[in-house]
């Protein structure tokens, strides 16, 4: 049974954990064909995939059939789902629903930014056995009020926040935290003083594992370029070369040859 507590294990015995974001069937299944230990369906999707300027246009009816495409094509691993804008925000209820239809929908649990109102919640959820895995330092849910996806915790104030705001959503149960964009040794000091997993993206190596969205990994997320990102493939230029070459043997005539057409 897939379970956040697989991430705990991996933590405990040292071994990174990789972690990837992914948002439909058939990428679902090239990750489970991997050894890849995590899938997240990230809210990253309404700008991703649906071409939102950032992750508050992702509604839960947005979320929940990425979730489930996810979910069908993940095999044996653990679906992690992004709890959308404002649904960990507001009152216990609404965001018990939210919870619930992400799991009914395949999530094995849930990530839910923040440490706010947002604990509440967390620990309400864990109690009734719904698993969470917390999201501090850039939540970009919050980009109107941070004025943008910046560098977090970049002071010792900012940084003393942080490790107040970690330590509260240990104590609220959730299984794993990500950590976005924070500078590494404020990263490396939060993986060492919690007890549960701490994945980064932008937070340097001294984590207990990664994250990054598939698209940008693979090179096909056009324009965007950020510090911490590595590109493992350049799919876009691939892609280009394809349709260029396509484009071409059908305007010649030399796509379909005789052995691509039925007798
Ligand atoms: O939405 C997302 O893909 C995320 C990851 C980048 C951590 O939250």
């Amino acid at each position: 049974m897939q379970s956040v507590s697989q991430l705990q294990r991996l933590k405990n015995i040292q071994q990174k954990i990789s972690m990837v974001t992914c948002y439909d069937y058939w990428s679902a299944q090239l990750v489970a064909a991997s050894p890849m230990d995590c899938l997240l369906v990230g809210d990253s999707l309404a700008v991703v995939m649906h071409g939102y300027s950032s992750t508050v246009h992702a509604t839960l009816d947005l979320m929940l059939p990425h979730v489930a495409a996810v979910a069908r094509g993940a095999g044996s691993k653990l679906v992690v789902a992004d709890m959308p804008f404002m649904t960990a925000s507001g009152d216990l209820r609404s965001g018990v629903a939210a919870a619930t239809a992400l799991i009914q929908a395949g999530a094995h649990a849930v990530k839910i930014e923040g440490a706010g109102h947002q604990v509440a919640l967390i620990a309400h959820l864990v109690e009734a056995g719904i698993p969470v895995v917390g999201h501090l330092g850039l939540t970009p849910q919050s980009v109107l009020q941070l004025g943008g996806h910046r560098v977090q915790a970049k002071n010792e104030a900012a940084a003393d926040r942080l490790f107040a705001d970690a330590a509260k959503v240990e104590a609220a149960g959730v299984g794993a935290l990500v950590l976005e964009c924070v500078p590494a040794p404020v990263a490396a000091k939060v993986s060492s003083d919690l007890k549960i997993p701490v994945i980064g993206i932008g937070a340097g190596a001294g984590v207990d594992g990664q994250v990054l969205v598939l698209q940008d990994l693979l090179g096909a997320n056009l324009g965007f370029e950020p510090k911490f990102l590595r590109k493992y493939a350049d799919l876009s230029s691939s892609i280009g070369n394809a349709l260029d070459r396509y484009h071409q043997d059908v305007q010649s005539g030399a796509f379909p040859a005789r052995c691509e057409s039925y007798a």
